[in-house]
């Protein structure tokens, strides 16, 4: 579905290959980290933690600074750069938090070698969740970042205050990804993936609808409210946590 930078020119986090695999190709193993079966797995004294925890508000101990962090998720070329760069320039620049760090996965994975070698045949890197997990795990815990992935549900649920899901027309999306010049067959997997709506159901699958926003990416107007939209959920969150954003 998405190939490895060097391939392709998109993200190379080999995320949405992973995809590919649980899909079509469930006997290679691109990680150790379950996916599917992470819900599963939870036996219900855990759940009952987990619920006491939200009580107590005790889902913050585990950061040491517990600032805003903003995941920004959807197929290649719905916007997602776009908008994290937006969204960091005007928070930073107005002064609203100290800090709001725009990250990309994708660049990171492939800068500090968080995958488990590249896939000639997918043509992608294999991203390595607990490497990106172990490299993000400290940054994360300081708080005020905007990460930009592809996938997202091999991350700890109590990285993100704030999960944005863009979403594109399916022409349009095709009409963005063929301008990159990539292969017809490319253009095609990744329009599909959106059509299967493959990272929309991955998010719902892995955070609570109440941190959720889904936002539709096809115009200039759309990506300018949908940064004045998070700039509003930012305002508010920083309203009700002023001790957290000093
Ligand atoms: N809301 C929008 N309306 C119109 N054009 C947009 C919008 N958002 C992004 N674009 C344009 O679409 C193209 C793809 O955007 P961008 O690179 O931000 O996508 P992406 O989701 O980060 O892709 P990738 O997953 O490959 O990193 C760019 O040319 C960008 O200018
Ligand atoms: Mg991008």
């Amino acid at each position: 579905m998405i190939r490895g930078s060097d391939g392709c020119g998109c993200c190379g986090c080999g995320c949405e290959c992973m995809k590919r695999k649980r899909r079509y190709m469930p006997k290679i193993i691109v990680t150790d980290v379950p996916f599917d079966d992470k819900e599963e797995e939870k036996d219900s004294d855990e759940d009952e933690e987990d619920e006491e925890e939200e009580r107590s508000g005790k889902q913050f101990e585990g950061r040491k600074h517990p600032g805003i962090n903003i995941l920004v998720t959807g197929t290649p070329g719905t916007g997602k750069s776009t908008l994290c760069q937006l969204v960091s320039d005007a928070v930073t620049k107005g002064g609203l938090l100290k800090k709001m760090e725009y990250l990309d996965l994708g660049k990171i994975v492939k800068e500090k070698g968080l995958h488990d070698g590249y896939n000639e045949e997918y043509d992608c890197y294999m991203l390595n969740a607990d490497k990106v997990c172990d490299a993000l795990e400290e940054r994360m815990d300081e708080g005020g970042v905007i990460l930009e992935a592809h996938s997202c549900d091999y991350f700890p649920e109590r990285w993100f205050d704030l999960v944005v899901v863009l979403r594109t027309d399916n022409t349009i999306l095709y009409d963005r990804l063929a301008a990159r010049k990539y292969k017809k067959m490319k253009v095609e997997e990744n329009v599909e993936a959106e059509i299967m709506q493959i990272v929309l159901d991955e998010v719902r699958n892995s955070y609570k609808s109440e941190i959720t926003l889904v936002l539709p990416s096809d115009t200039l107007d759309q990506l300018e409210s949908n940064c004045q939209r998070i700039i509003k959920w930012i305002t508010d969150w920083v309203a009700d946590h002023p001790e957290n954003t000093a």
